[in-house]
């Protein structure tokens, strides 16, 4: 009679567990090496791994734009992209976005507009308004609403979030990465 219990390795050879794998990223200018688990998302590894907690951890699941963040220079949700799968990208996170004591652009159009409350959605906003403009579709308020239905905030700042990705649009430098 089999002993099987159906776990992995439990009648053969024991299960090697799986190797980590080396990454260069290039995050906010700085070149980063290290050895992750394949599993490890971007958004640990900022996090966790480069303390760098101003991307926010939402809901994790890729519906609440917390975590968005710039990959050579487009946005992304960086609870849904394994780390391994960037190797070699340069990411901007919002630590990243502004050019020492000068806020970039966008950060100083939230803080004129008052565009938040709590702040826990905010680096997602900026990161994804950062994007949003550096792909230039964004023509009226309509579209930057449509444009960045992909960020939530729990607090009802739409109005001025808005506000202020309008402002820097208008003022045609909201695109720019250092
Ligand atoms: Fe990534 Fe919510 S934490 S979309
Ligand atoms: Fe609180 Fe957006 S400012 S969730």
């Amino acid at each position: 009679m089999s002993s099987s219990t159906g776990r992995p390795g439990a009648d053969g050879p024991p299960t090697a567990a799986p190797s980590t794998h080396p990454i260069t990223l290039r995050v906010n200018g700085a070149e980063k090496r290290m050895d992750i688990d394949p599993w490890t998302t971007l958004l640990d590894l900022l996090r966790e791994s480069l303390d760098l907690t101003g991307t926010k951890k939402g809901c994790d699941h890729g519906q609440c734009g917390a975590c968005t963040v710039l990959v050579n220079g487009k946005r992304i949700n960086s609870c849904l992209c394994l780390a391994v799968t960037q190797d070699g990208a340069e990411v901007t996170t919002i630590e990243g976005l502004a050019s020492g004591e000068t806020l970039h652009p966008v950060q100083a159009a939230f803080v004129e507009k008052d565009a938040f409350q709590c702040g826990y959605c905010t680096p997602g906003q900026i990161c994804s308004a950062v994007g949003l403009l550096r792909e230039g579709r964004a023509q009226s308020l309509d579209d930057i609403r449509e444009l960045m239905s992909g960020n939530l905030c729990r607090c009802g700042a739409y109005p001025n979030i808005l506000a202020a990705i309008d402002q820097a649009r208008r003022q045609g430098n909201g695109g720019q990465t250092p």
